[in-house]
């Protein structure tokens, strides 16, 4: 079971106003708590079977019920809490939500003939206070639906507010009581008034303030570090990612020179990424960051492997000493600062039972030596990915930094197929940097998720003037997805392919031929490895 998180147990004021959201296990659950932040109002998800003296404690003031793959008519199916129909405050059942609330409250739910997915337009005849001057057209709504099952009784004291031909019952409410109930989801975009009808439900209906956003969330993370850290020093390692840039720049403002950074250079990064971390973080926001110029060590260590099992390994491996050599050159530091982030603490917690904290398993920091104890501060632990982004931009970190690509942490080591080396890995280097250029300048690297260059240690011929070349094969992939975990190869244009192709074996002497992967993902996985 998970407990809430330190944030629930100060509640400051800008998460006073704050909203629970049980998950029953449906894919769009996290989606609700996002929304319902963007709307300004502080939420967490818990496991639907959150105990009762924990529900009491969060104090919600207002409760959302996620939908789940489950069906309430079958045997030991979950349940709410009966307590959360007991509290006197507003509830919300989505989908599931709405089916487990009509039986727990008295109502009947049935398998239905077919299971109804994608868009309907739901009726809502005589609009309660939930969709009240919410429409698209007069009193009709484009909705996206996704269920087998469907109440087919209300409870005593409901009513009946929206249908669809094959589904009479999709949306239901006890005004006294402020239950309401909708068989669509309104988290999901395809729902063209979701936002509004989350944004009804958490303002109007449960009377949240709309205190969650940037500046508020700045304002609080730094008071909570403070107060936690105290005047004790504080450990970072640094990556360049959106993660931990972020944590730095905030933990910078909130102890200043309390904080020292440790950025690993082995050798394995992007063309000038060293110089960029320490020209942006050390040279113009003056925080302190120590570069480990290790790359001849990760090279060494990394010579004659070529199984990529055992590269990662070694990778994770080296990662591990130079950081915690230099940690251990640090005087009187006792806190490790980490960029763990709210999905990766829903994710450790499952969406059942499980424990809630959990390290990020990032290959820097999972297996720090015995003799380093140090005590963790998470700062961004309550925080989704578009949140930290927007907390990035409002630290003043820059946009190119915040929306780029994820790069993987074993970096080049996973792009080098076969054994990595020196040589090997400045030549990927120079043809990734000509990809990500005329990605930059044509505007596809907005477009497309993730985008690299892949060295391959095959020679291929080809002809230059009048000689004959035999030199190395470049391969270069660019997907789109959402999740990463799946993808599609992006189509980027046969021009823009061509100037990136030509670039490369122009300006590369030792690149012979250049191939694009048009491999999705699966069967494929977006690093070739
Ligand atoms: P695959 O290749 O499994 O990659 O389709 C999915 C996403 O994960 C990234 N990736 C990693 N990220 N450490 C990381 O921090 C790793 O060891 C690692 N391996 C893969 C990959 O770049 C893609 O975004």
């Amino acid at each position: 079971m998970t407990t809430p998180t330190s944030m629930s147990t100060i509640v400051p004021s800008i998460t006073q106003d704050r909203i629970l959201i049980l998950d029953f296990g449906s894919q769009y659950s996290q989606l609700i708590a996002r929304r319902v932040r963007e709307a300004g109002v502080y939420s967490e998800m818990y496991a639907y079977d959150m105990d009762e003296a924990a529900i009491r404690a969060f104090n919600p003031k207002g409760i959302i019920l996620s939908g789940g793959p489950e069906s309430v008519h079958v045997e030991n199916s979950p349940r709410a809490p009966q307590l959360v129909f007991e509290l006197g405050v507003p509830v919300l059942g989505i989908c599931y939500g709405m089916q487990t609330m009509s039986e727990q409250l008295g109502g009947k739910v049935e398998a239905g003939t077919v299971h109804e997915f994608g868009y309907a337009e739901i009726d809502v005849p005589d609009a309660d206070r939930l969709f009240a001057g919410i429409e698209d057209s007069a009193g009709k709504l484009k909705v996206w639906m996704s269920h087998g099952d469907k109440v087919t009784q209300i409870p005593a004291n409901f009513r009946v507010t929206a249908s669809t031909p094959s589904c009479p019952i999709a949306a239901i409410s006890d005004e006294a009581r402020q239950f309401y109930g909708v068989q669509f989801h309104p988290e999901v975009t395809h729902t063209l008034q979701g936002e509004a009808l989350i944004g009804r439900f958490v303002h109007d209906i449960c009377g949240c303030a709309k205190d969650w956003n940037s500046d508020n969330i700045i304002d609080l993370l730094i008071e909570k570090v403070r107060e936690q850290v105290g005047n004790e020093k504080v450990l970072l390692g640094l990556s360049g990612g959106v993660d931990s840039s972020v944590v730095a720049a905030l933990l910078h403002r909130a102890i200043g020179d309390q904080l020292t950074c440790v950025f690993v250079d082995n050798g394995l990064l992007r063309l000038n990424e060293g110089d960029q971390v320490m020209q942006m973080f050390a040279d113009n926001m003056g925080i302190r960051v120590i570069r480990a110029d290790a790359e001849s060590r990760f090279l060494g260590a990394l010579a004659g492997e070529s199984d990529p099992e055992a590269k990662r390994k070694i990778i994770g491996r080296e990662f591990i000493e130079v950081f915690a050599e230099e940690a251990r050159k640090l005087d009187g530091v006792t806190f490790l600062a980490q960029g763990t982030i709210y999905p990766d603490v829903i994710e450790s917690a499952g969406s059942k039972h499980g424990k809630a904290h959990n390290i990020k398993s990032h290959h820097n920091v999972g297996g720090l030596p015995k003799d380093l104890a140090f005590k963790l501060v998470e700062p961004l632990r309550d925080l989704f990915k578009d949140e930290v982004r927007k907390l990035g931009v409002a630290l003043g970190l820059p946009e190119s930094m915040i929306y780029r690509h994820p790069f993987p942490g074993p970096g080049l080591g996973v792009r080098i197929l076969g054994e990595v080396k020196k040589e090997y890995a400045d030549i990927l280097r120079r043809a990734d940097a000509i990809f990500m250029e005329e990605l930059n300048r044509s505007g596809w690297y907005a477009k497309t998720a993730q985008a690299f260059a892949v060295f391959q240690p095959i020679k291929s011929v080809g002809v230059v003037g009048d000689g004959r070349r035999y030199a190395w094969v470049i391969a270069l992939r660019a997907v789109e997805t959402v999740d990463f975990m799946t993808a599609r190869f992006a189509h980027l244009p046969y021009e823009l392919i061509e100037t990136v192709s030509n670039r490369i074996m122009n300006e590369i002497k030792d690149v012979a031929r250049v191939t694009y992967d048009v491999s999705s993902k699966p069967p494929a996985t977006i690093e070739w490895e």
